[in-house]
């Protein structure tokens, strides 16, 4: 069965890909900033490894893959990002933006440079980053939430620049948008509806889509 890697599963959207994943018979890795409290994710059945990783931490993002070294891993799931708060214009907090920056953007980044040799050695050879329609540029019209929206406006950047450089290796790269799911009280989506929304977009997906920008509905979403 594929391996899959999903970052960020303390809680959210990253469990219910764990899970999933797992109830179909997939190996997974779940990496977590504390396994110790993601008692969800460690109650997960199946064939699921529970590891540490904090995604703004650029060597143990290494050291994650050196310890994985050898291992191919079928799909990526770039998962883990800071989603708020969201201050308005006049009352930026320039520390939360470079954190978000750094969980929602850089790491990412580094999570493909890291990985990109298990992922070119496996089957599907997919990395999915979870992006956000917040992060699309022609789709803002409220304005607001600066640190956020560039945060995932960087990475798709970072996305559309990698299905371009890895295309010769025959990664499948790919962009995508949860929905408003319930990770969030006032919102609309399941969180089991948007994950296997996400996932079926995955397994559709194919080489010729690299580097789109895909809602869990599969609609395409402008830059
Ligand atoms: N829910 C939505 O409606 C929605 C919409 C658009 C995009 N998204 C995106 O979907 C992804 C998952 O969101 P979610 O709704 O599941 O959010 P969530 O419930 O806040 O979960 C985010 C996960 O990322 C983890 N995390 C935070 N900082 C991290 C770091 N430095 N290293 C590793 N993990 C870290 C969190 O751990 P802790 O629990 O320990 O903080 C948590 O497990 C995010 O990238 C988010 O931007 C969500």
């Amino acid at each position: 069965m594929p391996t899959v890697l999903v970052t960020g599963c303390d809680k959210g959207l990253g469990v219910e890909f764990a899970r999933q994943y797992a109830a179909d018979g997939h190996r997974v890795i779940a990496t977590c900033l504390d396994p110790g409290t993601a008692a969800a994710t460690r109650a997960i059945a199946g064939d699921v490894r529970v590891m540490k990783l904090d995604v703004s931490d650029l060597a143990a993002i290494d050291a994650l893959a050196d310890a994985l070294r050898g291992e191919a891993i079928d799909i990526l799931v770039s998962n883990a990002g800071i989603g708020r708060p969201h201050p308005p214009f006049g009352r930026t907090d320039y520390a939360l933006w470079q954190r978000m920056l750094a969980v929602n953007l850089i790491g990412p980044l580094r999570l493909a440079e890291a990985f990109v040799e298990h992922v070119a050695a496996s089957r599907m050879k997919v990395m999915a980053f979870v992006s956000s329609r917040m992060g699309s540029i022609a789709l803002n019209l409220t304005g607001g939430s600066y640190a956020y929206r560039s945060s995932k406006a960087g990475l798709n950047a970072v996305v559309k620049s990698l299905a371009v450089d890895l295309a010769p290796r025959e990664i499948l790269v790919l962009a995508l948008h949860p929905g408003w799911a319930k990770t969030e009280p006032e919102a609309r989506v399941d969180v089991d509806r948007s994950v296997a929304g996400m996932r079926a977009v995955i397994d559709r997906c194919s080489r010729h889509e690299t580097g789109s920008f895909l809602a869990f509905n599969d609609v395409p979403l402008p830059w």
